[in-house]
């Protein structure tokens, strides 16, 4: 697993439309203090995220939510391609409020192409997908993000 490994030690630099920051982060197995257990997520909503993420996410996002390949790049009407939600990106960087925030109005609002969800799923369901895709994220990454979304919490409303 070389690969994920080098995606852990440097992030690098991102742009996507309706991320609140640039990001240009180091996350190194040393730097991370809390640990989360995410196995306590039950089964069945990790079934019922998946199947939902197929059905509603999938076509722009890619059934394993492995994004597109050029996901960095503007295409020629100036839009990010969707990005991979599994780890490989920086969804990882957004506390759960921002990605349910994102997931719920879309970005259309911001120039962007992902259309909301907010009439078409409720609360719970736009959960089970995050803890679906959350599941692909390796452990490090999903460490870091529940620490930063400790972080939010203190210092956001
Ligand atoms: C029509 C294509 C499309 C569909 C369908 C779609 N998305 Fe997206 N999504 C995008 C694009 C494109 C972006 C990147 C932001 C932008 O520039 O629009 C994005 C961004 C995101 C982000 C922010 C990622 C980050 O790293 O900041 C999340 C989370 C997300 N989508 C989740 C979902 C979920 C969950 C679904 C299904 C309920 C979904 N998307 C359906 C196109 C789509």
């Amino acid at each position: 697993m070389k690969m994920t490994k080098n995606i852990l030690i440097i992030v690098s630099a991102v742009f996507v439309v309706g991320c609140e920051q640039v990001v240009d982060d180091k996350v190194t197995e040393s730097g991370i203090a809390e640990s989360y257990d995410r196995s306590k997520v039950p089964a069945s909503r990790l079934k019922q995220g998946q199947s939902l993420f197929i059905k509603n996410c999938a076509t722009c996002h890619g059934a394993d939510a492995q994004g597109a390949t050029n996901w960095r790049k503007r295409d020629k009407d100036g839009k990010f391609p969707p990005p991979p939600l599994n780890g490989t990106a920086h969804a990882w960087h957004h506390p759960k409020k921002a990605l349910m925030y994102t997931i719920k109005n879309g970005t259309v609002m911001l120039g962007g192409s992902m259309p909301a969800w907010k009439d078409k799923l409720t609360d719970e369901e736009i959960e089970s997908i995050i803890y679906w895709f959350q599941s692909k994220w390796p452990a490090q990454l999903y460490q870091a993000w529940t620490r930063q979304d400790k972080e939010s919490k203190k210092t956001k409303k």
